[in-house]
């Protein structure tokens, strides 16, 4: 297949074309404030089964479907007056909610991979208006191949999925570059599933998951091997501690030598947005210059620093 690129330009003739794409059952990717996202129709088992295809997804991991809207999403799940709460304050926003799924929606059963909770979420940028256009509940993944890190650029989607999609539309940078936070608001008191863009602090919730805990409940997403670079990741490690055959991810001063800089102000957002194409960065830093690893230096464990160090845990623990 031979992957269409357009840039998202205001006229938004790309609109018309990838709602057209998404109506025939094809697969679009395309920005949300978070990453790149993968889209496809939810309510086509073609489409769904098209997603998991492209991206090697194990088909046991649940997709996130995404809506324009409170009212959209109440067609396909059932709120609670805590979730709705949450969506009221957050939507359009990095919140996704793991609900109840209404048995009458027609969706893929693949979207929720059998299973009886959908994860749905209401973003902002291009797939926002997307999902508005195509007037159809859009099944999302990040845009990745199953297993490395979530794509933040137009380029990154291309290095993965070149040749397997329909189109990509490309609107520069993820605004926040770390995926969206997930919240179980099935039971008495939401629990986060996977931490994201929007920090515990931001959600203002009393009861909250401890990331670190390992009994906690995660998404299934997070129990696969993820968020991974190909080369060993070391975290925690002060300039002084660095490796010869290391790359250093620097934070809070001056990027030296062959160091990339996440934020040389010490700014977590500004780490975050950086964080992926950093270790895309790395990864190829490292084979071409013989080095065998990442080292990454400290990040508070505050605000969207628990999401930060969440992703890099994960990306030690598989590389590891
Ligand atoms: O910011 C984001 O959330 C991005 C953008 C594109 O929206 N999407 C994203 O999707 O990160 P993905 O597929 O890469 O990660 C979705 C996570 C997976 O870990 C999956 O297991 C979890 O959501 N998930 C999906 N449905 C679920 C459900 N019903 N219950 C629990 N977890 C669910
Ligand atoms: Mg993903």
């Amino acid at each position: 297949m031979k992957t269409e690129y357009r840039e998202a330009d205001d006229a938004g003739s790309w609109l018309q074309e990838a709602a057209r794409i998404i109506h025939s059952g094809g697969l679009v990717a395309l920005a949300t404030e978070t990453v790149y996202g993968l889209a496809g129709d939810a309510t086509s088992a073609d489409a769904v089964a098209a997603i998991y295809f492209a991206k090697g997804r194990p088909s046991n991991n649940p997709l996130i479907v995404h809506i324009p809207g409170l009212a959209a999403a109440k067609r396909l799940a059932v709120f609670s007056d805590t979730a709705e709460e949450l969506a009221n304050r957050h939507w359009p926003g990095p919140l996704t909610l793991v609900l109840p799924v209404v048995p009458s929606a027609q969706l893929a059963s693949a979207v929720t991979a059998g299973g009886a909770s959908i994860a749905v979420r209401c973003p902002q940028g291009p797939l926002a208006a997307l999902a508005k256009t195509s007037q159809r509940p859009l099944a999302a993944p990040s845009a990745n191949l199953s297993g490395t890190v979530s794509p933040t650029t137009a380029e990154h989607v291309r290095a993965d999925l070149d040749g397997r999609i329909a189109m990509v539309i490309d609107s520069g940078p993820a605004a926040v570059g770390l995926e969206s936070t997930i919240v179980d608001v099935r039971g008495d008191e939401p629990i986060i599933l996977r931490p994201g863009a929007l920090s515990a602090e931001a959600l203002c919730m009393g009861l909250l998951n401890d990331a670190s805990d390992d009994e906690a409940p995660v998404a299934p997403g997070l129990l696969s091997r993820h968020y991974a670079p190909s080369h060993p990741l070391r975290l925690d490690v002060s300039p002084g501690d660095v490796a010869p055959h290391e790359i250093y991810l620097s934070f809070g001063q001056p990027a030296r030598g062959s160091a990339i800089a996440l934020s040389e102000a010490g700014d977590l957002e500004e780490a975050a947005r950086h964080l992926y194409a950093a270790l895309r960065l790395a990864d190829r830093h490292a084979a071409s210059s013989g080095k065998r690893g990442i080292a990454v230096a400290p990040i508070p464990e505050t605000g969207v620093g628990v999401a930060i160090r969440n992703r890099l845990l994960r990306a030690a623990s598989a590389s590891g």
